[in-house]
């Protein structure tokens, strides 16, 4: 298997590769492989084949820890029979994962078709390409996504990226990557969201304390689909159409009992029981107000 300083590609037990990360000592996408937890966690759960069908414009993706980017490759491959322009927004703090994986292309596999795009978007951080009936640009912000969120993307002279439709949410654990799991940070990436723009954040997590900070931060929140790892993950919305299974009452009370449950307000690792201010937050959450 291919080695790097900081990756290692691995076989995993149904004989897919992934890419293991050996500063965070995880592998993305464990268990199942990259492309069909891809597949489960955002191409069917999201019905994205049916909705860009049906979407007129431009459909906006965020993706947030591009990594290996087999995230954003399996959308592509999935949704290629759409003619509706795609715009991806890809966020990381590094390249590496994907100069790297581009590198083991043929042992990853989902690579195929995409190469040139991903060369391009390696080089210059922006891509345009014909994709099928339809026009790709993909664009990618390279720093630190909770800061890019507070600071640069709207400090920046630039316009912001438009509001997404889909955000496909894929840090490393809550344990690993606190910085990535902060109620702040769900708050601010909130406020780029158009209420007149429905939007779904699927990912992988279904911990509670998650699932509050998503609340807190004005999401509607359900449970999401199993992935083959997880028999459930976490679906968030900014409009309860998008969510099949809202979390209800019976949550919230589990919620109450739960000795992690209340948000990260910093990036530091660490599990409590709601305070009673949280607690009341939730209790007014229009999702509980039925
Ligand atoms: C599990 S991997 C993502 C896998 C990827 N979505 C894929 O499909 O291959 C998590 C990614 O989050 C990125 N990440 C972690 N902390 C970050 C931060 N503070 N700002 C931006 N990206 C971050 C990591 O660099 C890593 O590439």
């Amino acid at each position: 298997m291919q080695t790097s300083a900081d990756y290692r590609i691995v076989k995993l037990a149904n004989g897919t590769h992934s890419v293991h990360s050996l500063a965070h000592r995880e592998t993305f996408h464990p268990v199942i492989g990259p492309v069909a937890e891809a597949e489960a966690l955002y191409v069917k759960q999201l019905r994205l084949p049916e909705w860009m069908a049906n979407h007129t414009g431009e459909f906006v993706i965020w993706d947030v820890g591009l990594g290996a980017a087999a995230n954003v490759l399996t959308v592509l491959r999935a949704t290629r029979d759409a003619s509706c322009p795609l715009r991806i927004v890809s966020f990381d703090h590094t390249l590496a994962p994907l100069q790297f994986a581009l590198e083991n292309a043929a042992s990853l596999g989902y690579f195929t078709d995409y190469e040139a795009a991903v060369q391009r978007l390696i080089a210059d951080h922006n891509t345009s390409f014909a994709d099928g009936n339809r026009r790709v640009n993909w664009e990618l912000h390279l720093g630190d996504f909770p800061s890019l969120l507070t600071h640069r993307l709207t400090d920046s002279p630039t316009q912001p990226p438009p509001a997404p439709h889909a955000i496909l949410f894929d840090a490393f654990s809550p344990a690993k990557n606190p910085a990535m799991w902060t109620q702040p940070l769900f708050a601010n990436l909130f406020r780029f969201l158009d209420p007149a723009r429905p939007c779904a954040l699927p990912t992988y997590s279904r911990s509670t304390l998650l699932r509050v900070s998503l609340l807190l931060a004005g999401f509607y929140v359900g449970a999401g689909h199993a992935t083959g790892e997880k028999e459930e993950t976490t679906i968030a919305a900014n409009t309860l159409d998008l969510i099949s299974e809202p979390l209800d009452k019976k949550w919230l009370q589990r919620a109450n009992n739960s000795t992690s449950a209340e948000p990260m307000w910093e990036p530091v690792y660490r599990q409590a029981p709601l305070t009673s201010e949280t607690r009341e937050k939730l209790r007014q959450h229009p999702q509980f107000q039925a």
